[in-house]
């Protein structure tokens, strides 16, 4: 911890705790500084054989419509009845959705033939995707991870230029946050936890 986080009594463990998800943000963009220091962070992430199996796509403006439209495409042709007006709804819904935030990193795990290995590499790049959610809280950012079919269509990960074997582990969604974060009181961590001696 540095001078100025010890003198501010910032804890990890408090950070940690403050998270939330925010899925309502403004439309200020956060800073390119702001978003490497996120990245940066990620890399920080606990990775086995020091695989650095991360791979990220920073979008802004209009690569979010991109994508967008990408996912809506790809969404109808999973569709039985893509004409009807319910369908047309939800395809309007699924191109607006990385309008959501002003900054949508996609965070994939590159992959591996070796399933024990590629486990371990989406593991991994999940530790990095946490990492990137406290930075961002430490900085007061608004971020939600986010996922869906997307985050697994061959088509999208396509257009990302990543291969059919590769993860898509997160949407991170960041921004701003439009509202103040509720608390979440999770579970007691004793009901889930066995301790062995
Ligand atoms: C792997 C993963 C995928 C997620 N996908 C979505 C998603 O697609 N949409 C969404 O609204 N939230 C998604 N979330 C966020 C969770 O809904 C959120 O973390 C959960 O409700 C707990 O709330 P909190 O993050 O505020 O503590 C995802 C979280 C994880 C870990």
């Amino acid at each position: 911890m540095n001078d100025t986080a010890k003198a501010q009594n910032v804890y990890v463990r408090d950070v940690i705790k403050q998270r939330r998800s925010i899925g309502q943000m403004t439309e200020e963009q956060p800073s390119r500084e702001q978003i490497e220091q996120l990245l940066e962070a990620a890399t920080y992430a606990p990775n086995h054989h020091v695989s650095e199996p991360w791979h990220f796509f920073v979008l802004t403006g209009a690569a979010r419509e991109e994508l967008g439209k990408v996912m809506a495409e790809s969404l109808k042709a999973r569709m039985e009845e893509p004409t009807s007006k319910k369908s047309q709804f939800q395809l309007l819904k699924e191109c607006n959705k990385p309008l959501r935030a002003p900054v949508v990193i996609t965070v994939a795990a590159r992959g591996v033939a070796d399933q024990e290995e590629f486990l371990e590499r989406v593991e991994a790049t999940a530790a990095a995707v946490q990492n990137m959610l406290l930075a961002a809280q430490e900085m007061e950012l608004a971020t939600i991870w986010r996922s869906g079919s997307a985050a697994s269509d061959p088509q999208v990960k396509r257009w990302f230029g990543l291969a059919p074997e590769d993860h898509i582990v997160a949407f991170i969604y960041v921004g701003f946050p439009k509202c103040p974060r509720q608390e979440r009181i999770p579970t007691h961590f004793s009901s889930k936890t066995t301790w062995l001696s």
